[in-house]
């Protein structure tokens, strides 16, 4: 039950981030600003609200699922959680906030995209390490080939 509890927690987690981060980018390119300020109000209600407790089964229940495994793999997902979760925690929940506020009062400004640029960035390097814990995930569960 942890394990599948597991395995749903950390794919929807990731999938919010990949959603938020994608809705981002084509909003911003190709939507209105009333657009941009819809998916922006979205991503903190309800995204916020799915992808935090999310992050934190998906912690909780690799913390659980790591006391009868060890090894490499496992010490890897163990060191990259922290950075996951301060990433999210003190980078991209107050810069969807941000963003949130300014779209809403229509200030699309230098501020604005400051803030974009960084919860961007700060996006992708969360993808890139969830995407590795991941990988390692399918390898200790034996549905990835393990890496030799
Ligand atoms: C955002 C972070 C994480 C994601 C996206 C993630 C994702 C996954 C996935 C997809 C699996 C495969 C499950 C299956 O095939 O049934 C898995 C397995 C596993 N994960 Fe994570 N994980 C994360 C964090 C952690 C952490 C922090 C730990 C603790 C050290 C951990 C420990 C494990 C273990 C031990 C397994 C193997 C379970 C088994 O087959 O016995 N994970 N993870």
């Amino acid at each position: 039950m942890p394990k599948k509890a597991h395995l749903i927690a950390g794919l929807l987690a990731t999938l919010m981030i990949a959603t938020f981060f994608l809705a981002t980018i084509l909003v911003e390119s190709f939507g209105s600003h009333e657009a941009v300020a819809a998916v922006k109000s979205l991503i903190v209600l309800p995204g916020l609200f799915i992808l935090v407790p999310a992050i934190a089964a998906t912690g909780g229940s690799g913390f659980y699922l790591s006391k009868s495994r060890q090894g490499r793999l496992v010490d890897a997902k163990k060191k990259r959680m922290p950075f996951i979760a301060a990433n999210g925690l003190f980078v991209l929940i107050p810069c969807a906030i941000v963003l949130d506020r300014l779209a809403a009062a229509g200030e699309f400004n230098t501020a604005f995209n400051t803030v974009q640029a960084l919860e961007l960035v700060a996006g992708a390097a969360n993808l890139t390490l969830m995407g590795m814990n991941i990988r390692g995930g399918l390898r200790l569960s034996g549905r990835l080939r393990p890496n030799l």
